[in-house]
């Protein structure tokens, strides 16, 4: 990122630097308030400097809605949404703007991998693209069913299964229904929907066989990571009374928001 800082400075942008994802050959920006013209500007150096980037798009308000998507609007380049991104040794080809995807939770998907197991049979409740499902599925061969509501997210899903050589289950429906498609239960699940995973804790426990884990991603409000933890723990104490946890910081998502995660050990319902 030594190279956005540089851009940002040569233009007197000092937080461009937060403020850039790049997926595949896309570069998305949050622009600061600037004309037009010198978004134009900012967009090329980007492009000259980050040989990658392709393609430059603006991100008009924040990743939002059931699919969690964002609106992006064309600033240079190629003018395109479809991008292919690789990442863990996997390949995924994402539409940005239709679907959700970051970079920045590819440390923590791999370390998610790496505490799977080959004859484990892992469930993700909200799977967008696949890039966790793909990346256990190809790493570590465990047994893999996604869920994900978004339509166009599974039709990218499909696509990277075969793009990785992975079979991985998937179903386009809600996973506050999965009871009702689901035949079986699971040694681990995850939920990657930060936002809102509070309202299918119970969907969870209730598909996860005894001594199973859950991995439990929440947004959470603090002035410090100490105190958004403890609110995390305080809304486990209240849901889970009997489980066991270890919460771990993923990542700053704003201004006193962290997003967080609970490895969950459910022994005893
Ligand atoms: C924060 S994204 C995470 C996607 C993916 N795991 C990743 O890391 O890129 C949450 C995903 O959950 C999906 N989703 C939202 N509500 C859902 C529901 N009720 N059932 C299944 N998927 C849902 C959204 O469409 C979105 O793709």
């Amino acid at each position: 990122m030594r190279l956005v800082r540089k851009i940002a400075s040569e233009l007197g942008l000092d937080d461009l630097e937060s403020g850039i994802d790049v997926v595949g050959t896309i570069a998305i920006v949050k622009f600061p308030p600037v004309e037009r013209e010198k978004k134009a500007k900012i967009a090329e150096r980007i492009m000259e400097e980050m040989k990658n980037v392709k393609t430059v798009l603006e991100q008009e308000g924040p990743v939002d809605g059931e699919f969690r998507t964002r609106k992006l609007v064309y600033v240079a380049g190629i003018d395109t949404r479809v991008t292919t991104h690789k990442e863990n040794g996997i390949i995924l080809m994402v539409d940005v703007e239709r679907c959700y995807f970051s970079p920045r939770l590819s440390t923590e998907r791999l370390r998610i991998a790496s505490l799977c197991s080959e004859n484990e049979t892992v469930l993700n409740m909200f799977a967008g693209v696949g890039p966790f499902s793909i990346l256990i599925a190809k790493k570590v061969g465990a047994s893999v069913t996604s869920i994900e509501l978004n339509k166009v997210a599974c039709i990218y899903h499909a696509k990277n299964c075969k793009l990785n050589k992975v079979s991985v289950d998937i179903f386009n429906s809600d996973s506050r229904f999965s009871d009702s498609f689901l035949r079986q239960r699971y040694q681990r699940i995850i939920m990657p929907f930060p936002s809102k995973s509070n309202l299918f804790l119970c969907q969870a426990v209730s598909l996860l066989m005894e001594g199973g884990t859950i991995h439990y991603y929440r947004h959470m409000r603090g002035k410090s990571e100490r105190e958004a933890k403890q609110h995390l723990e305080k809304e486990l104490q209240e849901i889970l009374p009997r489980a066991e946890w270890k919460i771990r910081r993923v990542r700053d998502v704003g201004p006193a928001m962290y997003e967080l995660v609970a490895d969950i050990i459910l022994s005893d319902r």
